[in-house]
């Protein structure tokens, strides 16, 4: 098997995991949590999680809106990025899923671990547009992320979206 349909067959038990996992289940946080942890048990990325778009209560900004760390696997990551900064981000403000091969190259790129190489980061969408989360995914290798990933999380993110 090509390490190309390796990935699409992963993909297609973790859609159908995902579906078992949140279909019977209406709290946020849980189906996150669960999202979350099974992307990481069925690859091998350095980081696995969300980022959910919150009204800002610290009085450090002036901003209305920040992404605020949510469920997730892996190291511990920074809690707060706001809207156009690092490949989340920006992936908030453009509405458009990101895929960045080698993170030293993406201008504003916002290292939470050293080890990351290369990331993707898919926005979650309400049915009027609004992004009110991103799913952000980290790997130690560069380039780990291509069209296949895109597609199959962007179908991962709708299942969710369902949820919402
Ligand atoms: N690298 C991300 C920050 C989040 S961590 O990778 C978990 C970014 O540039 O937005």
């Amino acid at each position: 098997m090509t390490p190309e349909n390796d990935k699409q067959q992963r993909y297609a038990l973790l859609l159908q995991q995902v579906k078992g996992l949140i279909e019977d289940e209406t709290d946020l946080v849980a189906n996150l949590a669960n999202t979350a942890a099974a992307i990481y048990s069925a690859f091998d990325h350095l980081w696995v999680g969300f980022y959910l778009v919150k009204t800002t209560s610290d009085g450090k900004t002036n901003e209305n809106e920040q992404l605020v760390l949510g469920p997730f696997q892996g190291p511990v990551a920074c809690t707060r990025i706001s809207l156009g900064r690092g490949v989340c981000g920006t992936a908030w403000a453009e509405r458009q899923t990101i895929v960045v091969p080698d993170v030293e190259q993406f201008p504003g790129h916002i290292a939470c671990s050293s080890l990351s190489r290369s990331e993707i980061v898919v926005p979650l969408e309400r049915h009027d547009g609004t992004v009110w989360a991103v799913l952000d995914i980290d790997s130690q290798r560069l380039s780990a992320f291509d069209e296949t990933d895109k597609s199959c999380l962007e179908e991962l993110c709708r299942l969710i979206n369902l949820k919402t």
